[in-house]
């Protein structure tokens, strides 16, 4: 089976060609093309993505995206060799998400190809099954199987009995980890988006807090962990965001200590980052020993977090090693069309196709 996957749900314009075979039971996917055209650099200068600069961007990117994503699979003959187009139809920014549905729609008018309506988190949840995959991980997923999706907008628990089987059994009740990330750089003036950048001085950990003139401050930086401890499988993340500018504040008046200091930045953070690591860590085992998970999968554009990767499978392996842990290659940790188009692979199997009049973007679906 090869199907085609548009994907615009964010500031990412993306289109991939998928094989994909094995059914059920063995599903196997190779990526013929994965092509992205990143917005990040026109939204940086707004701190955020703008929608309608989005939209405006992926009617431009889509053309290109999609002659590119055509070129680079190799496939002469690419509307008799593609048996389905997929389309993201939400979450994420509704005029975003129009300008793939309407690409979609056309497309699969002209080549007279099946529709596969798409939710976005089903492709961060199936993302470690591509190939190019993690050394020695298992191309499998056993059930009952749990994803911890971290992303932008989203943080949930996703218990899978099955496949196309989706329960959300806790998830964020403000703010998204990502979102955290991002609004906390954004207060230590670091660039958009902030994720990977508090990740990169969070690695650089030192123990005291130096000021520039020499003089050794040692001043404990410590946050909460929000919700640890509630017997539910929910987050926050929206307190802790918070938190972090009572410390800086304090910190800036009791110790005259600026916000631009490189070593205070880097202990706030590392002291961050662990802070949402402890949440993640500490609910999602908890939940894969409550359901008896076989498989464990992360996903998102958080997973890219080389400490939640290492500490989640640090911990799976003292307290659950039977729990199998997949993670996607970072390849495909952000947004991309090859998710969309596995995760497709799954309701093709099912014959669940939407008819392109009936398609529709909702920027709140839900799993
Ligand atoms: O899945 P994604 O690409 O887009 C959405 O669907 O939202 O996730 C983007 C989010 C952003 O908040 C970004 O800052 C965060 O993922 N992110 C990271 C890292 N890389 C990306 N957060 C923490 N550490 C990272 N290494
Ligand atoms: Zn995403």
């Amino acid at each position: 089976m090869v199907i085609l996957a548009i994907e615009t749900s964010c500031d990412e314009t993306a289109i991939a060609i998928l094989k994909a075979s094995g059914g059920l039971k063995n599903p196997r996917f190779k990526i013929l093309s994965n092509t992205v055209a990143s917005q990040i650099k026109i939204h940086a200068k707004w701190g955020g993505v703008v929608p309608n600069l989005a939209k405006r961007e992926h009617i431009k990117n889509l053309p290109i995206v999609f002659k590119k994503a055509i070129s680079k699979s190799g496939l002469k003959n690419p509307e008799k060799k593609i048996d389905f187009i997929a389309v993201t139809i939400g979450p994420g920014l509704e005029p975003a998400l129009w300008t793939g549905i309407n690409f979609a729609s056309d497309l699969s008018k002209v080549w007279g190809k099946p529709i596969i309506a798409v939710n976005h988190m089903e492709g961060h949840i199936v993302a470690s099954l591509l190939s190019s995959k993690i050394k020695n991980q298992k191309s499998k997923i056993d059930f009952p199987a749990l994803a911890l999706l971290v992303s932008g907008g989203h943080t949930e628990l996703v218990l899978m009995r099955k496949w196309l089987d989706y329960k959300i059994i806790g998830q964020t009740r403000d703010d998204a980890a990502g979102e955290a990330f991002d609004k906390v750089a954004k207060m230590l003036g670091l660039p958009y988006p902030g994720g990977p950048q508090v990740a990169k001085l969070a690695d650089k950990k030192t123990s005291s807090v130096e000021e520039r003139n020499g003089k050794t401050l040692d001043v404990e930086i410590k946050l909460p962990r929000p919700m640890i401890n509630s017997k539910n499988y929910d987050f926050s993340f929206s307190g802790l965001k918070t938190a972090v500018l009572y410390l800086i504040r304090g910190l800036e008046k009791n110790y005259e200590l600026r916000i631009t200091n490189y070593a205070l930045r880097v202990a706030i953070c590392a002291e961050f980052q662990q802070a949402v690591i402890d949440v993640l860590i500490s609910k999602t085992i908890r939940a894969t020993k409550e359901y008896k998970v076989k498989t464990l999968i992360l996903g998102g554009g958080v997973s890219a977090n080389q400490e939640l990767r290492k500490q989640l499978g640090e911990k799976i392996k003292k307290e659950i090693p039977n729990t199998e842990y997949l993670i996607p290659n970072t390849k495909y940790t952000g947004d991309n069309a090859a998710m969309i188009a596995a995760a497709a692979y799954f309701h093709a199997l099912k014959k669940d196709f939407t008819d392109w009049k009936k398609l529709k973007a909702n920027g709140n679906l839900s799993l």
